[in-house]
């Protein structure tokens, strides 16, 4: 019989956020550390994805956000930018089975005006496929900055408020939140972040405001069940205060 997420996990040990982010970095180190280009850590990643994605999906985490895209990643080499645009592409077409099989729900978070309409395309279709699905959401962040995206908010609201459809006053926290990219995800419990930089490189920046933080130095090709279980085992010792006295 198959056991419930929860208790598959409890027998490892590990306590399973209900929402977790992850920086997927040091593709470019693996491939350097390997004699390889920079592609073959990307293409490697890709594999990383598979498996957290399905894990994540198996031990029962509501949702996660991967990382794949910063609006900064914008300003790269544009032979990097176009590779990396057809492996997302690829992704999203040979990964449709594998959402399916575990109720995945896709979303995208990020601006859409510098993807292209074949990229976009690819999108859209796998996010109406598996729309129905309810397990984990997937939330991938491309074209994606934290600044950019408050930003975003700021100017709907903006938009919202001249039209005279939103008092200035009802401006509080739930107000932004509410037009961020997917106002419906949970804020992260937990912030992954591979290949050892202590930095949160524009992502996230409003919903981490509690976020518990897990660096490992492996590099992103080589994240495995194994990385990912050490960061739910050490996320369960963490006292979570929210600047209250416990
Ligand atoms: C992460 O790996 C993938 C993306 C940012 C798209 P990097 O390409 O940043 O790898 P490093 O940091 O150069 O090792
Ligand atoms: C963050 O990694 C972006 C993604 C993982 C998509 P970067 O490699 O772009 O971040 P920095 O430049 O080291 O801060
Ligand atoms: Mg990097």
């Amino acid at each position: 019989m198959k056991r419930a997420p929860e208790q598959a996990a409890a027998s490892k040990g590990l306590v399973v956020p209900r929402s977790v982010a992850v920086i997927m970095d040091g593709n470019g180190r693996w491939a350097k550390q390997a004699g390889f280009a920079r592609i073959k850590g990307h293409e490697k990643g890709i594999s990383a994805v598979r498996t957290t994605v399905t894990e994540c999906a198996q031990l029962g985490v509501s949702a996660l956000t991967l990382y794949a895209f910063s609006e900064e990643n914008w300003h790269r080499p544009k032979s990097e930018i176009s590779l990396l645009m057809k492996l997302l592409e690829r992704f999203l077409t040979q990964e449709r089975a594998t959402l399916m099989a575990n109720q995945i729900r896709l979303v995208h978070a990020g601006r859409r005006a510098r993807l292209s309409p074949k990229t976009l395309a690819l999108l859209d279709a796998t996010i109406a496929l598996t729309a129905a699905n309810h397990g984990m959401v997937l939330c991938l962040a491309i074209s994606y900055g934290g600044r950019q995206e408050i930003v975003d908010a700021v100017k709907t609201l903006a938009s919202e408020i001249a039209a005279g459809h939103v008092a200035r006053e009802a401006i509080d926290e739930a107000a932004i939140s509410e037009r961020l990219y997917q106002p419906t995800l949970p804020d992260p419990d937990l912030l992954i972040r591979t290949a050892g930089e202590m930095r949160v490189s524009n992502f996230l920046l409003w919903q981490i405001q509690y976020a518990e933080i897990w660096v490992t130095p492996v590099c992103w090709p080589d994240f495995g069940k194994r990385e990912l279980h050490a960061a739910f085992v050490d996320y369960g010792q963490r006292i979570r205060k929210f600047g209250k006295v416990l």
